[in-house]
């Protein structure tokens, strides 16, 4: 089976694709180094002994599109590929929209043009805005996104509906990422986040890495166990092992069906900023400083209908996550 992995060289692009590798799939990944770099490509083949098809390209292209599609019997495809930076969104909400809006819409196009009927698409917890119950089940309520970036990926699980109802032979499974952070046990590939990390997990390691000084925790007043905010955290290769049980099972279904993919336990900032210090033997110095706009108190997952439909639980648990994620910034800044 030939799979086309858009955004392949990303965070969680690039840890899939390794996966899919080490299964056995063939992959043709497309990839504009937005947010990677070409280095990448060797990294992964380092991990897996494999080969694979890259096209650095724009997935708004439609000529590169078609290309790809002409040049491979492409027979699913998991798209990564789209800009994913909340407090970026917000500054820059055209380049947001057009980008993950259109990119997807040319993408479909394609698709069913050269007849690849099997779509796996990234989404987002943050479809749900500031959850209704929790922990969150797929019928929870959706909408009431507070950033173009989340309020894009709603728009896209919209329109993915619309494009499915006009072809009932189009397969799309949505999957709805909770707190991806971690990175692969060799250390060769992680998150590489541009500039200053807006997110928990990359700032934190490079507290501890010694490159910033010190840990700022958006407000510890909220209305949970220890005052600081509440996230389902999921090791990247758990995630990426979702991608690959969604594509085992894609053809059985009918229609768009949505998973959730996280652990299912909630973990504080402060839990996370101990557990790092006691699996690495670090210190993480922080400081208490008002809430981020935005911020909703809790957020996680019931991530039973994923276990029930795809045969698909997390395995890493929260010291494997601080252990990693560490390992690969010390590699990182090593090399
Ligand atoms: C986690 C917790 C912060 C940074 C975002 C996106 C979401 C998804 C995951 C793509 C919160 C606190 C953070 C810091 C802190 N991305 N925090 N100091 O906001 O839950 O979700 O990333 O799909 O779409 O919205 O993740 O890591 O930014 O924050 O105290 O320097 O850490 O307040 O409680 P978030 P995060």
């Amino acid at each position: 089976m030939k799979v086309l992995v858009t955004g392949g060289l990303g965070y969680i692009g690039s840890h899939t694709v390794v996966e899919l590798l080490n299964d056995n799939y063939e992959v043709v990944v497309i990839d504009n180094l937005y947010n990677s770099n070409i280095g990448v490509v060797d990294k992964i083949k380092t991990i897996t002994g494999k080969e694979f098809g890259f096209y650095q390209e724009d997935v708004c292209n439609l000529e590169a599109l078609e290309k790809i599609f002409s040049e491979n019997k492409i027979d699913a495809v998991i798209h990564f590929a789209g800009y994913k930076a909340v407090g970026e969104s917000v500054k820059k909400p055209i380049m947001y929209y057009e980008n993950n809006i259109v990119s997807t819409l040319h993408l479909c196009q394609k698709m069913i043009e050269h007849g690849c009927m099997n779509l796996i698409f990234s989404s987002s917890a943050t479809v749900y805005g500031d959850p209704e119950r929790l922990p969150i089940t797929e019928d929870c309520r959706v909408g009431g996104t507070t950033n173009p970036y989340g309020t894009s990926k709603l728009m896209i699980e919209q329109m993915l509906k619309d494009i499915v109802v006009a072809n009932p032979d189009f397969h799309v499974i949505a999957l709805r990422y909770f707190n991806p952070i971690g990175a692969h046990t060799s250390g060769l590939i992680g998150e590489v986040p541009n500039g200053i990390p807006n997110n928990l997990m990359p700032y934190i390691v490079r507290v501890a890495s010694g490159e910033l000084e010190i840990l700022s925790i958006f407000g510890d007043d909220y209305d949970t166990p220890d005052g600081t905010g509440v996230r389902d955290y999921i090791h990247v290769v758990d995630l990426a092992k979702g991608h690959l049980k969604a594509l085992e099972k894609i053809t059985n279904f009918n229609g768009m069906h949505f998973y959730n993919l996280g652990t299912g336990v909630g973990y504080s900032v402060l839990d996370l900023v101990k557990a790092f210090e006691r699996v690495n033997g670090v210190k993480v110095p922080y400081k208490i400083v008002e809430r981020r706009p935005g911020d909703i108190a809790s957020c996680y997952s019931d991530p039973s209908l994923a276990y029930k439909d795809l045969d698909w639980k997390a395995e890493y648990g929260l010291d494997e996550m601080m252990r990693d994620s560490y390992n690969f910034i010390l590699k990182y800044n090593d090399k």
